[in-house]
C-alpha cells in the first residue's frame, strides 16, 4: 500500500526522465531565483553578514550538542540583527554566478534553490508584526501585509499554538518549477531534501542567539498556503519553524 510513497523516496524517477527534453536542455530561459517585489511594496534591508551584533560565539560543536526542538518560548523579541543572522543562515547568498544562479548558506540539488522563505513576524524589534518574504539576492525583507498573524499561523499548524505564539515563524514554500526546469520528474524528492538542510541550519543558528525552534511538518495545507497567499500548485508551503527566545538556553559541549 505504500509502494508509490516509498518509490518517491528512491531515485527511481531518474530512469524515467529524458534529460535531453527538460526545459533547461531545450533552451527555455531559467526561472528567477526569487519572487519579484511588486511596485508599492515596502522593502526592509537586513543587517549584512558579519555586521550583526549580539550573536554569541558558539562553536559548531556546541551548536550541534545544544540543538533540540523547543516548543516553549519567552515573550521576548528578537533583534533585527538576530533575525538577519537567522535568515542568512537559512537562505543567505554566499556567492553569485548570475542573477539566476547563486550559492547559498545551504546546499541545493543542482543549485536550483526552489524554496521561498516567508517570515511571520510577531515580535521583532524595528519591524511591524506581519508577513514578510526574504529576498535572498538583495538580503532584504519585503512586507506583504501587516497584522497579528499568530492565530492564523497556529491554526495552519493544526492548532500547535507554539507555531504561532513565538517571536517569528519561518514558513518555507516551494516554487517547484525552479527545480523542474532542470530535473523534471526527479525534482520533487530533492526539493524535500533541500528543505531539511534549511531547517537544520535554523536549528544550529538559533543556538547562537539564545533562541530555539521546532520543525513543523504537520500542518493544514490549505490554511498554510492561505497564510502566504500561495496558489497551492505553482507554489505551496512545505515546512514551518517557529523561533523564539528560550529559557533553558545553555551552551553545551559534546560529551
Ligand atoms: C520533518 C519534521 C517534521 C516535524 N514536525 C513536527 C510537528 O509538526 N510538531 C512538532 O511538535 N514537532 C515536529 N517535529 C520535531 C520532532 O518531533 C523532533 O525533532 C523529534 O521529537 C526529536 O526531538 P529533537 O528535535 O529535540 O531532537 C518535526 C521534525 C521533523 C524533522
Amino acid at each position: 500500500m505504500y509502494e508509490t510513497q516509498r518509490s518517491f523516496l528512491t531515485d527511481a524517477a531518474r530512469r524515467r526522465v529524458d534529460f535531453s527534453k527538460t526545459d533547461q536542455a531545450t533552451g527555455v530561459a531559467p526561472p528567477a531565483q526569487q519572487k519579484p517585489v511588486i511596485s508599492g511594496q515596502e522593502v526592509f534591508p537586513l543587517t549584512p553578514p558579519g555586521s550583526w551584533k549580539g550573536i554569541e560565539a558558539v562553536t559548531l560543536e556546541q551548536a550541534i550538542a545544544g540543538r533540540k526542538s523547543h516548543r516553549k518560548f519567552l515573550d521576548e523579541s528578537l533583534t533585527i540583527d538576530e533575525l538577519s543572522f537567522l535568515i542568512h543562515a537559512v537562505q543567505g547568498v554566499r556567492g553569485r554566478v548570475s542573477s539566476v544562479h547563486t550559492f547559498r548558506t545551504v546546499p541545493s540539488a543542482g543549485c536550483r534553490h526552489a524554496l521561498e522563505t516567508y517570515i511571520a513576524v510577531h515580535r521583532v524589534d524595528l519591524l511591524d508584526a506581519g508577513l514578510y518574504r526574504y529576498q535572498p539576492l538583495d538580503h532584504k525583507l519585503v512586507l506583504l501585509r501587516r497584522g497579528d498573524l499568530r492565530r492564523q499561523v497556529a491554526a495552519a499548524a493544526l492548532g500547535q499554538a507554539f507555531a504561532g505564539y513565538c517571536a517569528a515563524t519561518f514558513i518555507w514554500s516551494t516554487v517547484p518549477y525552479r527545480m523542474e526546469w532542470r530535473y523534471g520528474e526527479v525534482s520533487h524528492k530533492v526539493i524535500a531534501v533541500d528543505a531539511g538542510h534549511v531547517c537544520q541550519n535554523l536549528y544550529l543558528a538559533c543556538e547562537a542567539v539564545s533562541s530555539g525552534t521546532c520543525a513543523i511538518g504537520a500542518y493544514d495545507q490549505e490554511l498554510a498556503d492561505a497564510c502566504i497567499d500561495a496558489d497551492g500548485t505553482d507554489e505551496f508551503v512545505i515546512y514551518m519553524a517557529p523561533v523564539g527566545k528560550v529559557q533553558e538556553h545553555t551552551i553545551r559541549t559534546l560529551d
